[in-house]
């Protein structure tokens, strides 16, 4: 099969793993609308041609939080990730880093903060949920300082999980899960080997460095639905404070007036988000949300914003709409489940290159002269 778009890492990576894996990636929450709308509205936003602007060599490079990076993108937390390739927060991590972009890693993740930095040429981001269990967040954070992480992404748009229909039909949870797990494992018994057994995924790094024990996946998931905390509240970043010099990132900010309280609270910058349609299916798409997100803060934070982006296109529609830097969710998880640390390397280097093609035929040179103006007003 030839690859040449991340469509074509989805197909791929589909035919690599157990159907509980690939539908955890690919699916929503509910009827998967807002899934949908965030892939549909990205691509109905009609990038507006010029021609003829002297363009020449188009310049990607930007600043993310002090940071520079080669592109205005990073890797989106992604939890469970070393299930779908070996060690596959260290992969992610690498590919990342050869390409100048930073990773952020989930505080889910399988291989722990210890492993994937020293991995790396550059600080990762660390992404952390607000969980019942504040030792699991202060034990976290320490880590995640000492292994030399300054930019946190705080997510916020997960007190309670979303309603996650396809993954009580495809086995990740619901009736007889365990068993049915096993029996896909075993029908898949390429990814069996190399990432169940090789890729020892039932020891889920960061939960179990502090727990002090491996933790398998069915205890995982336990500890996991006992300790999301529906109380958190804007006076809880405060405690965060406490433990938290670096710069912080609010993740799934959907409301303007939500970012602005954001800033209020001291927040560095935001991610305008929606889960990748995996919360609450029938809230705003990205798209939708972020111009007015954007009216009210452009300039007194970071604007980062992701969920549906598929292509380099689609960075430059984010970018026009607001945002000053994207973040790649199932796009780089795709290639990674596909083909590993290069897949994730070659996913940036398509990303990269259709940014280049898109921004040629705006009329931009470099990242900062996006601006709504590369969009046709209808
Ligand atoms: C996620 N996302 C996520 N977000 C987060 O803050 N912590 C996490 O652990 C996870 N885990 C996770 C797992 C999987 C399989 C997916 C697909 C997504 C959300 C992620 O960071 C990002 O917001 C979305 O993936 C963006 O949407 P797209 O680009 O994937 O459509």
């Amino acid at each position: 099969m030839i690859i040449s778009s991340t469509h074509d890492y989805r197909l791929a990576a589909k035919r690599r793993l157990p159907p509980f894996l690939f539908h955890y990636i690919d699916g929503g929450a509910y009827d998967e609308h807002t899934l949908a709308r965030n892939v549909a509205d990205l691509r109905d936003l009609a990038l507006r041609q010029r021609v003829l602007k002297e363009v020449g060599e188009v310049d990607l490079s930007a600043r993310l939080f002090g940071e520079a990076v080669s592109l205005p993108v990073a890797l989106a937390p992604v939890g469970l990730t070393g299930m779908f390739a070996r060690r596959g927060e260290v992969q992610a991590a690498r590919a990342a880093a050869s390409r100048g972009v930073p990773f952020t890693l989930s505080s889910v993740s399988v291989c722990p903060i210890e492993e994937v930095q020293p991995a790396m040429t550059r600080p990762m981001w660390f992404q952390l949920y607000v969980l019942r269990d504040r030792g699991f967040m202060k034990n976290a954070l320490e880590r995640a300082w000492a292994a030399g992480v300054r930019t946190l992404v705080f997510t916020v748009d997960m007190p309670v999980p979303g309603a996650r229909y396809r993954d009580r039909h495809s086995g990740m949870s619901g009736p007889f899960a365990a068993w049915r797990r096993m029996l896909q494992a075993v029908t898949h018994p390429r990814w069996a080997w190399d990432v169940g057994l090789r890729g020892r995924p039932h020891d889920l790094g960061n939960v179990s460095a502090y727990l002090g024990h491996r933790i398998h996946l069915e205890d995982y998931i336990g500890w996991l639905g006992e300790n999301f905390d529906p109380s958190i509240g804007w006076r809880d970043l405060e405690w965060i404070r406490e433990y938290w010099q670096g710069a912080m990132v609010l993740k799934g900010i959907l409301d303007p007036e939500d970012a602005r309280e954001a800033g209020r609270f001291g927040a560095d910058g935001i991610v305008v988000s929606n889960h990748g349609g995996r919360q609450l299916d029938g809230v705003l798409s990205s798209a939708r949300a972020l111009p007015a997100i954007a009216d009210a803060v452009q300039g007194d934070l970071t604007i980062l914003a992701d969920s549906g982006v598929r292509s380099g296109l689609d960075v430059v529609r984010l970018l026009a709409l607001g945002a000053d830097g994207v973040l790649l969710g199932r796009a780089f998880v795709y290639a990674l489940a596909a083909a590993g640390e290069q897949g994730v390397a070659h996913v940036l280097d398509l990303i990269a290159s259709e940014m280049r093609v898109a921004m040629t035929l705006t009329g931009a040179q470099a990242v900062g002269e996006v601006s709504r103006e590369s969009l046709v007003r209808v």
